[in-house]
């Protein structure tokens, strides 16, 4: 089944808000996914998948998926083992893992980025052994492994849904995929809680790379976390204007109060196309001045290279994003 993603918009230079939660939920895991903006190098998706996987399992053969948990708990089950889930988990699947999800009740919220190349924690916080060090804002201990293996010693028809180059095959093995008793290695699902990431502050502003989490070939993903703001007398918190000429920025809402926005919510992503400067949104600077802390929830995706909007995000796009500068709009 061809289940390329429609692009609609090839090469955009608009700045634009799609309001996540509008995308209806599906009762199917794959199905409810739903491609918003891609390149070469990643896919993000978000999905509102009502069931449990209970009649097939699922291997990306392309992309390392990250899972980010929104909304839902459950438990991700692969033949290395499982690993128990809940809000504000990543869940990090290398390609070739199968895997089927069991969620605990129907309302859950996926975002989903697909890695065309594995998905690091950053280099700069390994040291030459890999271990990570000391400044880095997670350590090994915040990572949980497979867990907990089942062993499903099964004959009968068991049906894998493989994707690969925009098409999900379907496979019926003759003997359950999870039969496993054991596993050596390095290349394994994990969780990390967004919860843990330990935020970098400073007396002046940080710049965005104090949030990044994980590295890939052609992005990075961060956790902007609850923290402290810059705590020289006379920093002005809201960040500064800037022109990401080297990435188009995806920024997703989680959760908190979103300080230098106007008209934001949970489940909306704002997109920033590279080549076009943006900064807070008017009042932002003045609102800011005198706040301690910040209570803001979101992941964002910059991405090296140019996005195309497909089709469903045109459908979640409000339109009027660009218009949310305009003085008179706060
Ligand atoms: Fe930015």
């Amino acid at each position: 089944m061809d289940i390329r993603p429609k692009i609609a918009v090839e090469k955009n230079i608009l700045s634009r808000r799609l309001k996540g939660f509008t995308v209806a939920p599906q009762d199917d895991f794959l199905e409810s996914r739903k491609a918003l903006m891609l390149n070469t190098d990643v896919c993000i998706s978000v999905a509102a998948p009502r069931q449990s996987m209970r009649d097939y399992f699922y291997k990306n053969a392309d992309a390392d998926e990250v899972l980010f948990i929104h909304k839902g708990s459950g438990t991700l089950k692969t033949f290395l083992g499982n690993i128990d889930f809940s809000y504000g988990d990543y869940l990090v699947i290398p390609r070739g893992m199968i895997y089927c999800i069991e969620f605990k009740d129907t309302d859950n919220r996926l975002l989903v980025i697909e890695s065309y190349s594995p998905v690091y924690t950053p280099k700069r916080y390994r040291n030459w052994f890999g271990q990570l060090l000391e400044h880095s804002p997670y350590c090994e201990r915040d990572i949980r492994k497979p867990a907990n293996l089942e062993t499903h010693d099964a004959v009968g028809d068991f049906l894998i849904k493989v994707k690969k180059q925009h098409m999900l095959h379907q496979y019926v093995y003759a003997s359950h995929p999870f039969d496993v008793v054991g596993w050596d290695g390095y290349n394994y699902p994990y969780a990390f809680s967004i919860h843990n990431f330990e935020p970098i502050t400073g007396r002046v502003h940080q710049p965005p790379p104090v949030h990044q989490t994980f590295e890939a070939g052609g992005f990075v993903i961060c956790s902007f976390c609850p923290r402290l703001y810059d705590y020289h007398p006379q920093a002005i918190p809201a960040p500064y204007n800037h022109s990401n000429i080297d990435s188009d920025e995806v920024l997703y809402y989680v959760d908190g109060d979103f300080m230098s926005r106007n008209d934001i919510g949970p489940g909306h992503f704002t997109l920033h196309p590279s080549g076009i400067p943006h900064g807070p949104h008017p009042g932002a600077y003045e609102r800011s001045i005198g706040k301690k802390d910040t209570l803001e929830l979101a992941v964002m995706i910059d991405t090296f290279k140019p996005l195309q909007i497909t089709e469903e995000a045109l459908a979640i796009d409000d339109g009027t994003y660009w218009n949310s500068w305009l003085d008179d709009q706060h």
